[in-house]
C-alpha cells in the first residue's frame, strides 16, 4: 500500500464489518509538530482487551477465508517506520476508536493519497451508514457530517443518488483546494 488513504479504506472496512452506525475519519496535519494524526472511529460491536492485543498482531483476523489479517499490523508498521506509533482503544458494546501518528518528514512517509476520494467511496457505498469527515491542516479545516446532509436533504433522498454524490465530490474537492491553499 502506498498510500495512506487505502489503509483508511481498509480500516473503516473493520468499523463496516463491526456494525457501526456512524464511522468518523479525522485527519489533521500539522507542519509546527511534523505531524499527521489519522483517527477512525466506530460506534460498532468493539472488542474485549484480548483482541484489541491481537488486531495488532499479523498472524490474528477472524476471517477464514484469509490466514492473515493485515489492516491494523501494516498501519501500524507504516506508521512505526516513520517514528510515529498507532493506538487501538476499544470497548465491547461501545465501538472503536483507531489512532495513528506519522511523522511527515520522515523518509519513509507514505503519502495521504486521496482522502476525499475514499471518503466518497465509503459514504456513497454504504447509504445506510453515517461518516463524520474532518480535515484539518495547521489553522484551516472542513468537516462533512452525512447526518447533517440528511437533515438537509430530507428522508427520501438516498446518499447514493447520483446527484447527491455529485454534490459530496464536489464539495471535497472545493474543500481541498481551499485547504492546498493554506501551505
Ligand atoms: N473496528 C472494529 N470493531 C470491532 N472489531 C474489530 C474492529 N477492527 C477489527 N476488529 C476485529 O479484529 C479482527 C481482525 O481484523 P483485521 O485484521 O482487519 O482482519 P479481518 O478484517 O480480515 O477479519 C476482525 O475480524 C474483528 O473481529
Ligand atoms: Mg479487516
Amino acid at each position: 500500500m502506498r498510500e495512506l488513504s487505502l489503509n483508511v479504506m481498509d480500516i473503516a472496512q473493520n468499523s463496516l464489518s463491526a456494525g457501526a452506525s456512524l464511522i468518523g475519519v479525522e485527519v489533521e496535519e500539522d507542519a509546527a509538530l511534523d505531524q499527521l494524526v489519522i483517527r477512525i472511529s466506530d460506534n460498532g460491536r468493539g472488542m474485549d482487551e484480548e483482541t484489541v492485543r491481537r488486531v495488532q498482531d499479523p498472524f490474528y483476523t477472524t476471517r477464514t477465508t484469509r490466514k492473515v489479517g493485515l489492516g491494523v499490523p501494516l498501519f501500524k508498521m507504516e506508521a512505526e517506520m516513520t517514528g510515529g506509533g498507532l493506538e487501538v482503544k476499544s470497548r465491547p458494546g461501545e465501538g472503536t476508536v483507531v489512532t495513528a501518528r506519522f511523522v511527515p518528514s520522515h523518509v519513509d512517509m507514505i503519502p495521504l493519497g486521496d482522502i476525499c476520494a475514499t471518503m466518497l467511496l465509503l459514504i456513497t457505498g454504504n447509504p445506510d451508514r453515517d461518516f463524520l469527515f474532518r480535515w484539518q491542516r495547521n489553522s484551516r479545516g472542513f468537516t462533512l457530517d452525512t447526518r447533517e446532509l440528511r437533515g438537509v436533504l430530507g428522508g427520501d433522498v438516498p446518499l447514493d443518488s447520483p446527484d447527491v454524490a455529485e454534490w459530496i465530490g464536489g464539495y471535497l474537492k472545493e474543500q481541498e483546494e481551499a485547504l492546498k491553499e493554506e501551505s
